[in-house]
């Protein structure tokens, strides 16, 4: 009928990820609950940022993590939130978080096939002043017969078996790849705590004239990074120079860039020989959401970031991630 047009028809991420587990025949379930897991650490994360200069929850905690950032209260409760969310699930059987120096094992979830790495929250130093912040998450499945080992993570990004990231913006943002798999995005409904599929198949735009790096590190840059840069910034024949945009968090970086396209970079450089974005938690989970949306990401090297195999738990690399066409362009000045 006419009137007003109320979707009935609402896909939540609960019903997108039933809706997965029947096209696999061979799945058990498992893998739907850890992400009922997840889904559920996100909303609460997301619940605290929002409350969080009311109720005592801005500033630092006092601590550093194994990388070296100082730890906001923020980065402390939401590591402490994955990780009971995580342990609950019973599916989780080791987690990697930026804010833990060891890996996590659940020995008491005994049947669990899952490994899972996180970053809580993505962009802390953002917090205070109310920027979009997130978290991004990896899960790997352990090997066969393996009781859950740390050579379970150490694996390259290529071996994923879902990855993504929420961003805590103006609303919440969720999005999730599968391995061979297209890119979903969910909004947050707050009215009815649900996360609803708004961005199905999501496609990175080819090319498009928008940068975001910081600038501020140019001084420590390899000259092709510089001279990539420097050509950004020219107008040949009547075309206009690319914008710039730089937040900070590279959830919200990274978001934008998926839905508008351009690049977003971390690179290497002479300060910091192997980039500050840890491959684990960061560059990983976000190449695959880059590349199964039709971009690409590589390391300082060119080398496909999917295959770059972390040597520690919180190894880094250099990152250059975006539409097809940018990261093509950045390859040809490493040449
Ligand atoms: P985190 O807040 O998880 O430690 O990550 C911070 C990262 C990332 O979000 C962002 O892209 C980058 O650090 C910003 O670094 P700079 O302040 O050096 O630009
Ligand atoms: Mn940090
Ligand atoms: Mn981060
Ligand atoms: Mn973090």
């Amino acid at each position: 009928s006419d009137g007003e047009k109320i979707n009935t028809n609402i896909v939540t991420l609960t019903r997108f990820l039933t809706e997965e587990q029947v096209k696999h025949k061979e799945a058990t379930g498992d893998f739907t609950l850890l992400c009922h897991a997840l889904q559920f650490s996100f909303k609460s994360i997301a619940y605290y940022i929002r409350r969080a200069t009311l109720v005592n929850l801005t500033g630092l905690a006092g601590s550093s993590n194994i990388t070296g950032d100082e730890q906001k209260k923020l980065d402390v409760i939401s590591n402490d939130l994955f990780i009971e969310a995580m342990r609950s699930s019973g599916k989780c059987a080791l987690l990697v978080s930026e804010e833990e120096d060891e890996v996590i094992y659940f020995r008491d979830s005994k049947h669990a096939r899952y490994a899972v790495a996180c970053d809580p929250i993505d962009g802390s130093s953002n917090l205070d002043a109310g920027v979009s912040v997130g978290t991004i998450f990896a899960i790997h499945k352990l090997e066969d017969g393996s009781a859950g080992t740390k050579e379970d993570i150490l694996k390259p990004g290529s071996e994923l078996v879902a990855a993504g990231f929420t961003m805590y913006g103006a609303s919440a943002q969720l999005v999730i790849t599968m391995k061979g798999g297209t890119v979903n995005g969910f909004t947050l409904d707050q009215g009815v705590g649900e996360f609803i599929l708004t961005h199905p198949d999501m496609r990175i735009p080819k090319a498009r004239s928008i940068y975001s790096v910081n600038e501020g590190n140019s001084l420590y840059w390899e000259q092709n990074v510089k001279d990539y840069f420097e050509s950004l910034k020219q107008a040949p024949d009547g075309k206009k120079p690319y914008s710039s945009r730089y937040i900070g968090s590279m959830v919200a970086d990274a978001y934008r860039t998926l839905l508008y396209g351009g690049i977003f970079a971390y690179p290497a450089d002479k300060k910091s020989p192997k980039g500050k974005l840890r491959i684990l938690y960061e560059c990983a989970p976000m190449a695959m959401v880059f590349e199964n949306a039709g971009g690409q990401a590589v390391d300082s090297k060119m080398n496909r970031m999917l295959d770059v195999v972390p040597e520690t738990i919180h190894d880094k690399a250099g990152i250059f991630m975006g539409s097809y066409d940018e990261i093509e362009k950045v390859k040809a000045f490493h040449k």
